[in-house]
């Protein structure tokens, strides 16, 4: 009897001894070395495939602000625009690797895009609707324009101003005049 308890106890150990080598050993280790044989890019790994190029195509959204007002804006009105959208691309990508550094750490390569309108997704919208935008380009030039020409005014004035300023005569006339207007501001309020 005491022969037996002792052959499974024993056995107990041995199981005991063997599961804390797999825990703690053998499977995180397997576990290490099979993520990091997954994840890393060598020439022909699986990771590799899916980096020169993805299995499936990303979706590509595009919203654009519709103005739809462009004649009243002509004559000066706030553009008033409307959300249109989503117009939907396909996009794929495909990488060419052009060079793998001599330790395999670095890789070098262009990659190459393209998209494909989505009808099916995209409807009602198609690639033929009218749509008018703000030309930005024209819009940011004309914004500086703008600056430019009012920093020249002021300057201009500024002088102008200064010169009157030293002309005898002139200045009591301002001050009066100034002061007129500042008793006709304080009764508005
Ligand atoms: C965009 O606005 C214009 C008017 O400016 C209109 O004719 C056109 O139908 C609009 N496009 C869409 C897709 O709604």
């Amino acid at each position: 009897m005491i022969h037996w308890s002792l052959i499974v106890s024993f056995m107990g150990v041995l199981v005991a001894a063997l599961g804390a080598y797999c825990g703690w050993f053998l499977f995180p280790n397997m576990v290490d070395k099979k993520v990091e044989e997954s994840v890393i890019i060598a020439d022909g790994s699986e990771q590799y495939k899916r980096f020169v190029q993805l299995p499936q195509p990303l979706t590509f959204k595009v919203y654009i602000f519709n103005v739809t007002n462009a004649q009243r804006i002509q004559q000066g009105a706030i553009p008033i625009v409307e959300e249109i959208g989503p117009y939907v691309y396909r996009q794929y990508r495909r990488k060419k690797v052009k060079h793998f550094s001599r330790d395999g750490s670095k890789i070098s390569y262009v990659q190459d895009q393209h998209f494909e309108f989505d009808e099916e997704a995209s409807a009602p919208y198609t690639q033929s609707d009218r749509i008018v935008v703000l030309n930005m380009h024209m819009n940011a030039f004309l914004q500086v324009f703008e600056r430019e020409i009012t920093d020249i005014f002021q300057g201009f004035a500024n002088r102008l101003n200064h010169r009157l300023n030293r002309t005898p005569g002139v200045r009591v006339l301002k001050r009066l005049m100034d002061r007129i207007r500042g008793k006709l501001g304080f009764d508005h309020r």
